[in-house]
């Protein structure tokens, strides 16, 4: 669900032009969806901006057309997203998307009625009226997500289409010019969602093409100018593709001069990330870079820490401390400053308890200072109207490297989220399913984080593995979240043990030597250009002197929401593990053989 309160300040940020104006509103209910439906007609050539929902008829009089999004609420509880009603007899053509087309329902005398069962997913569409909004659609896939229905069209409407499920799958009355369906035409997997936005924004609103993608960048950079006034920008940032690219577009707006970013070396990074983020700054033509180097602080923070969440904890109000100080020493909050960050439309809603970009965004609010910035409005987040693949787009548009902007996503914890501790020592059990490890490794499961016991199979992994054995094992065993597979050790399994361990500098450095190798192996066979991210955690599991062992997990995502692992090729996997197990310390590499769900990409 997401926070329109949010979305909406950020949007009016990113998206007014004084030179543009929308042809197309979308009303914003509060779904998820509500900006992906923006972005697609100006896809279309047609610029559209989001509004709150309950925008008055008034302002939305030179409007073409308005389209009214989907959202969680149901039309009966009190306090959910309405619209203005007037809009419905303004003679504007309106297109209500899943709760919007219930609105209308409600609104104009229909019925709208809790589903006997919700319909989610995809669902086959049939046309039984084709009117304006059909045309060259007939019978088609369709991308549904709700549980309301509407259960009586009003007065003047006919239904147009239906699903097995949904009788209302649409609804029209062309002489008041008002549509509504069910399904989510803006998302890919509803085959004809594009012909059907055409269809509406051409045929039925008259719409003229007007936007061309290339005019979002001067746009944004004009809000950057007209934002800032005559204030200058700082930033902290993090190495990473969205605070880089808002970074730059501020500097492209303002000039080197007036904008400022800081980087927190926290000594949890890869190996080279200063310096390749230094070097990045420089190309981009910044002259006033800090890199802040802090890593005695957060290793001091960390210390004697082994539970996952304190150790977040602890990194997120150190950051806070360095940021205090910072500040202060900076006079950021003199008056001349406002905060940029790199805040993308994902980032503002809240997506199944596990998008940590807010977790970090969090730790970063809570510094009292920024806090009070935000407070006063001294905040420019550029980016807060994209998706990730715009973001990336709009970063090679404006010149940043492609190397910078494939990069691989990197928690903003680091290194220590994928360091695992144990406060005892404790010896690995035989169980017929393969050797339990007794440490604690997150999964997800529903929209909630467990921490459970690792499943380790003594073999080396195989696809039947992945695609059969480990999901069966999290399926039906309530005691682990994860399964392994063995790829080398220099002892049997049975006689490793779980060691006492917390973060300290060699056990960093140590993972940070063997993710220097993975990532050099990668980049050197191609098998980097298959991967999405590739977590290489370190675990407290050895024997003797060697008390230590790799797992690999590299995974391939879309969005990191959900991810599928990728299998290496058994000769790269075996040269790799070779490398790996020559480290001095290592006892064992582990291959993760665990999609997300059950089991997130970090393992904290
Ligand atoms: P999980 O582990 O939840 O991760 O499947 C999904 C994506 O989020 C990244 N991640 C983080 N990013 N701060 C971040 O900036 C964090 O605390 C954090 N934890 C996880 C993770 O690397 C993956 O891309």
């Amino acid at each position: 669900m997401h926070n329109p309160k949010r979305a909406l300040k950020n949007n009016e940020l990113a998206f007014t032009s004084s030179n543009l104006h929308p042809q197309i509103t979308v009303l914003d209910t509060g779904g998820q969806y509500t900006h992906l439906i923006a972005r697609r007609v100006r896809e279309l050539g047609v610029y559209a901006d989001v509004q709150p929902s309950d925008t008055p008829r008034e302002a939305l009089r030179s409007r073409k057309g308005i389209i009214i999004s989907g959202g969680p609420g149901s039309v009966y509880e009190p306090g959910c997203p309405d619209i203005d009603p007037e809009i419905l007899s303004a003679g504007i053509p309106v297109l209500g998307i899943c709760y919007g087309h219930q609105l209308l329902a409600h609104h104009l005398g229909g019925k709208v009625q809790r589903g006997q069962r919700g319909e989610y997913g995809p669902a086959q569409l049939t046309v039984s009226y084709p009117d304006a909004l059909w045309k060259g659609v007939e019978r088609s896939q369709i991308w549904m997500s709700h549980f309301d229905t509407v259960a009586a069209v009003p007065d003047g409407f006919r239904i147009t289409a239906t699903t097995d499920i949904s009788g209302v799958a649409a609804m029209s009355d062309p002489a008041r010019k008002l549509f509504g369906i069910q399904f989510h035409p803006e998302v890919v997997h509803t085959h004809a969602g594009t012909q059907i936005l055409e269809n509406f924004l051409f045929d039925i609103c008259g719409a003229e093409r007007d936007w061309d993608v290339s005019q979002r960048v001067p746009l944004v950079e004009e809000q950057i100018r007209s934002a800032a006034g005559d204030q200058n920008i700082f930033f902290f940032v993090s190495g990473g593709v969205d605070s880089t690219v808002a970074y730059s577009l501020c500097l492209q707006a303002l000039g080197p001069e007036r904008v400022l970013g800081i980087y927190v070396d926290t000594g949890l990074m890869r190996q080279g990330e200063t310096e390749f983020v230094t070097g990045i700054f420089a190309e981009l033509g910044a002259k006033n870079f800090l890199a802040e180097r802090a890593e005695g602080e957060f290793l001091r923070a960390l210390e004697g820490i082994v539970d996952p969440e304190q150790k977040r904890l602890a990194i997120g109000e150190q950051f806070v401390k360095v940021q205090e100080r910072i500040l202060a020493t900076e006079h950021f909050l003199d008056g001349r400053w406002i905060l940029g960050q790199g805040t993308i439309y994902p980032d503002t809603i809240e997506s199944g308890g596990t998008a940590k970009a807010d977790l970090i965004k969090t730790h970063h609010n809570r510094v009292a200072g920024i806090q009070a910035l935000i407070d006063a409005g001294r905040i420019i987040e550029p980016l807060t109207s994209f998706y990730k693949d715009e973001v990336r787009e709009i970063g090679c548009e404006i010149g940043i490297p492609a190397k910078f902007l494939s990069r691989h996503p990197f928690p903003g914890p680091g290194l220590a989220i994928r360091c695992l501790c144990s406060e005892k020592r404790a010896a690995l059990t035989e169980t017929s399913d393969g050797f339990l490890l007794p440490l604690r490794s997150v999964g997800v499961q529903g929209d909630a984080r467990s921490y459970r016991a690792v499943l380790a199979l003594p073999h080396r992994p195989t696809i039947d593995d992945i695609q059969k054995t480990a999901p069966a094992l999290t399926n039906n065993r309530r005691d682990i979240n994860r399964v392994v597979a063995l790829c080398g050790a220099k002892k049997p399994l049975i006689s490793l043990a779980v060691f006492e361990a917390s973060i300290t500098k060699p056990r960093v450095d140590l993972l940070r030597e063997a993710d220097a190798i993975v990532r050099r192996f990668c980049e050197a066979s191609g098998f980097e250009e298959r991967v999405w991210q590739f977590p290489v955690v370190l675990l407290p599991v050895g024997s003797g002197a060697a008390r230590e062992s790799i797992v690999l997990r590299p995974i391939h995502s879309v969005d990191g929401m959900t991810a599928d692992v990728i299998l290496m090729e058994p000769e790269l996997l075996e040269r790799l593990t070779r490398e790996l197990l020559a480290i001095e310390g290592i006892a064992a590499v582990f291959y993760d053989l665990t999609h997300k769900p059950p089991g997130t990409i970090e393992w904290e």
